[in-house]
């Protein structure tokens, strides 16, 4: 647990402890075996019990968990790599816009950028990302 955890809502830590365990099961989710067959060797990065899979020490050693919230805390930059999917559905309309932008501003040049399949780039943001793969969302900045 962070220093700053203790400051949380207890719902907030919780929901950071779940992360934190790694813990993931087929029968709550989606069929995660399936996710990762494409993975030479899934078993380097999480231990399997029938439909129970726990993802390994030595991978979460390289995560930080943290509470962020993309509207009211300090932007962040920096990241090679920012996932943001199913996110803007939960946006209201005023504040869409200042969201993409500090996600997307987060992302450094070069640095990769995937949306939900159901979601786009918006138009004015097309001319700094080129897209990797059109049909999964991932975009790379220019
Ligand atoms: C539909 S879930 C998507 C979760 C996950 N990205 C996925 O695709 O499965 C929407 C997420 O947006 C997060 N969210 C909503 N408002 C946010 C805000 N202001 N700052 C950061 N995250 C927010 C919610 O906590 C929730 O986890």
């Amino acid at each position: 647990m962070n220093a700053s955890d203790g400051e949380m809502a207890p719902a907030v830590r919780s929901i950071l402890d779940a992360a934190r365990a790694g813990v993931y099961e087929t029968t709550r989710t989606t069929d995660i075996g399936g996710e990762l067959a494409p993975l030479s060797d899934p078993e380097k990065y999480v231990d399997r019990d029938g439909d129970r899979f726990q993802v390994k020490e030595r991978v979460k050693r390289l995560i930080s968990f943290e509470r962020h919230d993309l509207i009211r805390d300090r932007r962040k930059s920096g990241f090679q790599l920012v996932f943001c999917r199913n996110l803007l559905i939960y946006i209201d309309s005023e504040y869409k816009e200042s969201v993409f932008d500090t996600v997307t501003g987060a992302v450094e040049p070069g640095g990769y950028f995937v949306v939900g399949m159901t979601e786009s780039l918006p138009r004015d943001l097309r001319a700094s990302f080129e897209t990797v793969d059109k049909r999964r969302r991932i975009y790379r900045k220019e």
